[in-house]
């Protein structure tokens, strides 16, 4: 048995129970949660004794009278109006963690959930010829952490990339490079930043000849033509724009140090061929209408400057498609060919309309419904440390790879600083895990809707809430464990425990509950709260509870069993944010 019930659903369940055998009509919640003053505090008795009219003390005495305690709760009184305060026995807070750490399956003794849903999860999605950004920062890792806690929980995942592949831009790249064969090298010749060079390089010139020739400009819009009608030489000039932007992206997500697959890089492109049938079906079920040559979409609730509707464009009056075509067209895909239960997006905040829009087309046609539904998780925008919109001193938009580079230069300063017994080619290996790491967690600690600050010196700060705090925190666990030598880790539950081993197991045995939530809510700020006091939490325990010098070897022991067992849900967490905790710092 490696799964291991929580002690807040363990007491949860008999209070529920206590609260139904007291009053067999109700439904009510305990609403439990941890407390300074007990070890739980349950709430729910207010609302219950509100709606059958009863005293709310006389009725928490009464369900106490129908806990038992023993094995578990160890006391419960009833206190203030009418809550319940609980105390855990320290025999059953070690039980719990011994079985947690008894669980060789890597998962801390958390349950699958029993009935997971198939999450699309449509995020890291840069654009072709283009340079990436600090927003397609966020996506990919807020996308990554969401998928990384939505697995834990057994949800299957399924990732999409929709990377900007298609439109109009790609006459003028296509005519420019033919015009000038061999301005792309071949995709396997180059590395990241030469792929990048060339396709700003063919970029910058194929606008500046666009905007200067007109005869240049109608042969590119000829090539637009050529592209939809799936010109064979157009088309292949069309992937080597793909394949030499995707070498720059894949060296990006690995410099992110991020599993992107292939097979799920699937682009707008990639709904050309079902966008007509999209359409039709709109038209035929009454959903889009023709308006001057147009098929649009009108809702009540969406309208522009002068009160007038805005449409949701799904074809152009010249028939062609855009980008909402293509979004409706890989819902459709999302919904029957994936069976997806979930579709997520991680897309700027600013999109929120184009996907308010999009999501009701889609309900209105029924592909989304009560069992299949979607979110944007819209994110913010990231700022520099000024508070404005993050810019260069020059004014243009931060080069994602400067920006990531610059993280980790400032890390192998923190790391060069604390470890002075570490070779060169060990503090830049721990300096990418720091500095990508904090970069993640500063994006991630934020909660996804607010902006947030891009400001190094905090992000790799070794004091509060950064990632570099909790990779020492762990990184101090394991010298520890290593100090102890021949002593081993062992969980004694006979053994009393201080208060601040309390706080802490107590703790540790709600990372399971923690996951589901933030998962359940999308909120990885969630889990790097938890992190940061499992982090806290354990710097107390170790002012407060010597550990190898402990009075007891059993105490030793013990203690080693609480240190280990917070560095393993601490590597754990953070693995699922996709953030590394290197061994020694
Ligand atoms: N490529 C787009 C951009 O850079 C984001 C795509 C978001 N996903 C989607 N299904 N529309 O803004």
């Amino acid at each position: 048995m490696a799964s291991v019930t929580s002690l807040t659903d363990l007491v949860s369940k008999q209070l529920t129970s206590a609260l139904l055998a007291t009053r067999p009509e109700a439904s009510a919640d305990p609403l439990l949660r941890r407390s300074d003053r007990a070890d739980f505090q349950a709430n729910g008795i207010l609302a219950l004794a509100k709606k059958a009219k009863a005293n709310p003390r006389d009725l928490a005495t009464e369900v106490v009278s129908r806990i038992t305690t023993g094995d578990v709760i160890e006391d419960v009184e009833v206190s203030g109006p009418g809550f319940l305060n609980i105390t855990i026995a320290d025999r059953a807070v070690l039980t719990n963690l011994a079985a947690r750490y008894a669980d060789d399956t890597g998962r801390l003794g958390v349950p699958l959930a029993e009935n997971p849903g198939v999450t699309v999860i449509d995020y890291a999605q840069p654009n072709v010829a283009k340079e990436m950004h600090v927003g397609h920062l966020r996506s990919a890792v807020i996308g990554d952490a969401l998928r990384g806690m939505l697995d834990f929980t057994g949800e299957k995942t399924i990732g999409r990339h929709h990377i900007g592949d298609w439109g109009t831009q790609f006459g003028m790249l296509i005519q420019y490079l033919m015009e000038h064969p061999g301005e792309l090298a071949p995709a396997s010749e180059v590395d990241g930043e030469q792929a990048m060079s060339n396709l700003n390089r063919v970029y910058k010139a194929s606008r500046a000849l666009f905007d200067s020739d007109d005869a240049f400009k109608e042969r590119a819009r000829k090539r637009v033509v050529a592209l939809q009608s799936g010109d064979k030489e157009t088309l292949e000039l069309w992937q080597q724009f793909v394949d030499e932007s995707k070498v720059y992206f894949y060296s990006v997500f690995e410099k992110l140090d991020m599993e992107i697959r292939d097979d799920e890089i699937v682009g707008e492109s990639a709904y050309n061929e079902g966008m007509p049938e999209t359409a039709r079906l709109l038209e035929e079920k009454g959903v889009a209408e023709r308006s001057e040559g147009a098929l649009v979409v009108f809702f009540d609730d969406i309208r522009g400057k002068d009160d007038q509707p805005v449409p949701l464009i799904v074809q152009k009056a010249d028939g062609g498609f855009g980008y909402a075509a293509s979004d409706l067209t890989a819902i459709r895909d999302r919904v029957v060919g994936l069976h997806a239960t979930t579709l997520l997006y991680v897309v700027d905040v600013r999109q929120s309309l184009h996907f308010k829009m999009v999501f009701e087309t889609a309900r209105r046609a029924g592909w989304l419904n009560d069992d299949v539904t979607a979110h944007n998780m819209g994110y913010g925008t990231v700022l520099g440390a000024d508070g404005k919109p993050f810019k260069t001193r020059e004014g243009e938009t931060v080069r994602l790879e400067d920006l990531l580079d610059e993280a980790v230069q400032r890390a192998a300063e923190v790391v060069r600083e604390k470890a002075k017994d570490l070779t060169e080619e060990e503090i830049q290996e721990r300096a990418a895990q720091v500095g990508i790491g904090a970069v993640k967690y500063a994006d991630l600690s934020t909660s996804p809707s607010r902006d947030y600050k891009f400001d190094l010196d905090q992000m790799v700060s070794l004091n509060g809430d950064t990632s570099v705090y909790l990779q020492y925190a762990y990184a101090r666990i394991q010298s520890i464990l290593r100090k102890a030598g021949d002593v081993r880790p062992a969980a004694h539950p006979e053994l009393e425990l201080h208060e601040a081993e309390r706080a802490l197991g107590l703790h540790l045995d709600a990372f399971g509950d923690t996951v589901f939530e933030a998962a359940a809510e999308y909120a990885p700020h969630k889990l790097t709260a938890y992190l940061y006091q499992l982090a806290s939490l354990y710097t107390t325990f170790y002012d407060k509870c010597p550990v190898l010098k402990a009075d007891a070897p059993e105490r030793v022991e013990n203690r080693l069993f609480l240190c280990d067992l917070t560095a393993r849900t601490l590597t754990k967490g953070m693995a699922l944010l996709g953030i590394r905790t290197p061994e020694r710092l």
